[in-house]
């Protein structure tokens, strides 16, 4: 799986995320888009961003009933998003059948990985909420075993976690990581954050890069100083 930076573009009209890529004359980066843009403006402007060029992780986080997501999978493999993702919570025959719904007729398909814990979760809310009481840690880590039992590919976690999920599960078992910083960035409202090295040292596979690129002065510089960091 080759490493890659992927640009969170969250921004609240294609108007805004059109202007952001027509900044890129040279590379074409890989982009996510969210749910903010994706229901302001529909399936058509994952196309549009894909004839741009763009490789697209479409995070829509599914988590339904195993028939409902395996038939909306379908949907967005039609899409031809080169990676999307669900909630682990929806257990095991939901990620089955959402492989399944994402199987084209050739047998490809884009990267599946799930969201284990939300960040915005921690230990008292789990176990409030949710009634989990286990460590939230090994929370965490069973979901992601759970996910790869089940078949996906990887899933979104911390670059601190990635280490220890790509122990548990497999050096192949994609990790996903937001949280990431300049050295000498601001930190904003992440509470955790690595720098682009770090998180490649660590083993990240791709990083999720928002805020240090879309909101720079100069976000194509930006950019490059994230995948040289990252990638070398
Ligand atoms: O601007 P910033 O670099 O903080 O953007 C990070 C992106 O990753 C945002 O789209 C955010 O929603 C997403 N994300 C995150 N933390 C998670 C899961 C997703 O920051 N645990």
């Amino acid at each position: 799986m080759g490493k890659d930076v992927i640009i969170a573009c969250d921004f609240a009209s294609k108007q805004d995320v059109m202007n952001f890529l027509d900044l890129f004359s040279e590379e074409k980066p890989f982009v996510k888009i969210g749910m903010e843009l994706f229901y302001a403006e529909g399936p058509a402007i994952v196309r549009e961003i894909k004839a741009r060029g763009h490789k697209i992780f479409l995070d829509l986080k599914l988590h339904d009933i195993p028939n409902t997501v395996k038939k909306a999978m379908k949907v967005l493999s039609g899409l031809d998003v080169d990676m999307t993702n669900l909630h682990a919570a929806g257990a095991t025959a939901m990620m089955q059948g959402a492989l399944e719904g994402l199987t084209r007729a050739d047998g490809t398909r884009p990267i599946l990985i799930a969201v284990t814990q939300l960040t915005s979760t921690d230990q008292e809310t789990m176990e409030r909420d949710l009634l989990i009481r286990e460590p939230i840690d090994q929370v965490v880590m069973h979901y992601a075993k759970t996910a790869k039992n089940a078949g996906l590919d990887g899933v979104v976690c911390s670059p601190l976690e990635a280490g220890k999920v790509h122990d548990a599960c497999g050096k192949n078992f994609v990790t996903v990581t937001p949280g990431v910083r300049f050295a000498d960035g601001d930190v904003g409202d992440q509470k955790r954050v690595m720098t682009p090295a770090e998180a490649n040292r660590i083993g990240s596979d791709y990083i999720v890069v928002g805020r240090p690129i879309t909101a720079a002065a100069d976000p194509v510089a930006a950019y490059r100083r994230c995948v040289a960091e990252f990638v070398g």
